[in-house]
């Protein structure tokens, strides 16, 4: 409970969900497992679907028998994980979810950092310790973190590592996704987890479903606590922390660097160390926000922090056994000192009242306007498949309606068959 507010917050899955609403986190998480879930079946029915076919070569078969296989059995694996979320029997349909724009959302879905968790605990051992090596080398001696923050720290492999080595008599590894959270849950008790790995560009048959045995050196040191939560709206106490590492994290957030630093800023007692780890890739920021190193050092100054040492290196990165694919990145850590407060405090994210409360009315601004409009003209196409009209029967009918002029219905009529027939191919 709070004790300001009063509010409660659950302990999910033995992990404290200290999310702002957190029965709304709940909810979209069990959503997205549901939408995952449905969507390992209905691969695993496609799979199935193509093994009737007369003409599949043998090796084939014995592939899409395995992957199907694989997709049913991580469907009770993933279910038995995350079985604290509580599984949504009457879950939205796939297809609503399309309809509504929420299936699979890109930056939250429970899979995105999924490969991770098999790089943290399975076959990873090398990037492990070349990226500990990387803030040993940056740090010297990785004792004296005090209490320490790992914010997004995904698959807890590098909290888990640097608790394990040095002295902090905390540290809290804290993360917004639970599925995870909650196999770093079992890893750090010293449990086992087998889970499937898919890699991008399997080297055999074998290799398109891997069935992975993850598992940590030995059970974490007491201290190292997990927690979920939105690193946007951290539940933290403002000075709570020694030390707040951010390892891949910063430029993923979508946030600019001023913010994610003023963030950190008020994390740290004075005196607190910032250690960053990772990329710099902001290509997807808005211009004056892809940031470089330069313009880090130069920021640093404004967000309250001084003292700023990097350590720069090529490593490798996600290079599976099972896979063809692996990156080399050109990686930057760096430790900068809390010696003032930041120029601005970045306040949550606030939400409009009608988003937060269920009966005040929705504003139809002007881009929720042309959304609808746009829709009315994408369901009334996909009304006009009744698989018996030729694109020019449907161009004619746009025409008819005053939809669009003739010389221009049959061609957009084709693009947009075009794009259906391509959006049903790809995964
Ligand atoms: C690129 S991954 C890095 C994970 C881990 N630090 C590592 O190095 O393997 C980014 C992580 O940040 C998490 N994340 C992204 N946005 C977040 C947010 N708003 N709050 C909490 N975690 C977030 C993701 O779930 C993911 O685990």
């Amino acid at each position: 409970m709070c004790a300001g507010c009063s509010s409660g917050f659950p302990v999910i899955g033995e992990i404290p969900w200290l999310f702002p609403e957190p029965r709304q986190a709940l909810s979209e998480w069990r959503g997205r497992l549901s939408l995952l879930t449905q969507h390992l079946a209905s691969e695993s029915k496609a799979m199935r679907a193509s093994l009737e076919r007369g003409d599949i070569g043998q090796s084939t078969r014995r592939r899409l028998e395995h992957v199907a296989r694989a997709h049913d059995d991580q469907i009770s694996r993933l279910s038995t994980l995350l079985a604290p979320l509580g599984l949504d029997e009457a879950g939205i349909a796939e297809a609503t979810h399309r309809g509504l724009g929420t299936r699979l959302p890109t930056e939250q879905g429970l899979t995105n950092y999924y490969v991770n968790l098999h790089r943290d605990w399975s076959w990873g051992a090398d990037e492990n310790e070349a990226s500990l090596g990387e803030l040993r080398k940056l740090l010297g001696d990785l004792a004296g973190l005090g209490r320490t923050l790992v914010q997004g720290a995904g698959a807890g492999r590098l909290a888990y590592d640097l608790h394990a080595v040095g002295d902090a008599p905390l540290t809290v590894a804290t993360d917004f996704n639970p599925l995870l959270l909650f196999a770093a849950r079992e890893l750090y008790a010293g449990r086992a987890v087998e889970l499937y790995e898919f890699p991008i560009a399997p080297r055999s048959i074998e290799d398109h479903a891997v069935l992975r045995r993850l598992s940590a050196p030995a059970p974490a040191r007491d201290g190292l606590a997990l927690v979920a939560a939105d690193a946007l709206q951290p539940p933290f106490a403002d000075g709570g922390f020694d030390t707040v590492v951010t390892p891949w994290f910063i430029d993923i957030i979508g946030e600019p660097f001023d913010r994610v630093a003023a963030r950190v800023n008020l994390l740290l007692k004075p005196g607190g160390r910032w250690i960053n780890f990772g990329s710099l890739a902001f290509a997807r920021a808005a211009h004056a926000e892809r940031v470089s190193l330069e313009e880090v050092a130069e920021l640093l100054p404004r967000s309250g922090f001084a003292d700023f040492r990097t350590h720069e290196a090529s490593m490798p990165y996600m290079r599976s056994p099972a896979s063809r694919h692996a990156r080399v990145e050109n990686t930057v850590a760096w430790v900068t000192n809390k010696v003032g407060e930041p120029a601005e405090i970045p306040r949550a994210r606030v939400l409009p009242d009608w988003l937060v409360q269920p009966d005040k009315p929705v504003p139809r601004t002007p881009a929720l306007e042309m959304q609808a409009i746009s829709s009315r003209v994408h369901a009334f196409l996909l009304a006009l498949i009744n698989g018996e009209r030729s694109m020019r029967d449907m161009a004619r009918i746009l025409v008819e309606q005053r939809l669009m002029q003739p010389a221009e219905a049959e061609h957009a009529v084709r693009m947009f068959l075009a794009r259906l027939q391509e959006e049903s191919e790809t995964q």
